[in-house]
């Protein structure tokens, strides 16, 4: 297994929750958010120890390799515009959405505008990074534990294959999922119809967000 220097921009729900499982399995994690002194930050702080970076989101770049966007939707343009530089040529994983928290859960209807991921934007402003799409199709609960009655659930996510794919795979199973590459990222579209699908029994169908994540069956 190798060890990885990871960046995180936003250290709330999703970010927090793989950082910290990150940091468990050895890895380097920065963090990079607005407000590095608020409660949250400092939880983080308690529960990983004062070694971890939480800074600004350009402090957090130049000690990351592989960056996890986990910032919200309506945030993402103006942080990738800013940090280009930084960002271009990294290893980046796109695990945001571009709906704002909690409208879907409380009008029930999904209010997605357009597409969901930040690709078009990440490839006009770091065209040189090397994008995957992971995390986004579930809800945090599922990346905190990733057993539903003794069953591992799989992650969709895509993006292209080698060396990158590989890192990305162990991130993925470190959080506990099994991986499933559903192709490049011309299958972007299709990992977000997972989040669509999930929305819709977790949230539309009141199955609950800690109860529903998916498992592909094959004989
Ligand atoms: N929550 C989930 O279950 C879930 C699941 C899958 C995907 N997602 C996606 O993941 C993204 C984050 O969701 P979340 O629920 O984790 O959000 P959240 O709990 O509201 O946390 C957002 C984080 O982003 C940081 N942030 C906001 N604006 C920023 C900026 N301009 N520059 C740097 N950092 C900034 C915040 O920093 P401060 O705390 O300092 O303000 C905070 O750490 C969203 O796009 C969401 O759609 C969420």
């Amino acid at each position: 297994m190798s060890l990885l220097r990871i960046a995180i921009l936003g250290a709330g729900d999703i970010g927090g929750i793989l950082g910290r499982k990150w940091a468990q399995a050895g890895h380097s994690v920065a963090f990079g958010v607005k407000n590095s002194s608020s409660e949250r930050a400092q939880n983080l702080r308690a529960d990983l120890g004062e070694h971890i970076l939480i800074g600004s989101p350009a402090e957090a770049l130049t000690q990351g390799d592989i960056v996890l966007l986990a910032v919200p939707g309506s945030a993402v343009e103006d942080l990738i515009k800013t940090h280009a530089e930084l960002l271009d040529h990294k290893l980046i994983i796109d695990a945001t959405n571009q709906i704002t928290k909690g409208q879907t859960a409380a009008t029930k209807q999904w209010q997605g505008r357009g597409s969901l991921n930040s690709l078009s934007t990440i490839q006009t402003h770091a065209p040189h990074a090397r994008v995957y799409r992971a995390f986004n199709s579930y809800a945090w609960e599922a990346f905190a534990n990733p057993l539903y009655q003794g069953v591992q659930a799989d992650l969709f996510y895509c993006g292209p294959d080698g060396e990158d794919q590989a890192i990305v795979e162990q991130l993925i199973a470190e959080i506990g999922l099994r991986p499933l590459r559903l192709g490049g990222l011309d299958k972007i579209e299709v990992v977000d119809e997972v989040l669509q699908l999930w929305a819709t029994l977790a949230l539309f169908q009141g199955w609950g967000r800690d109860n529903v994540a998916f498992k592909v069956l094959t004989r």
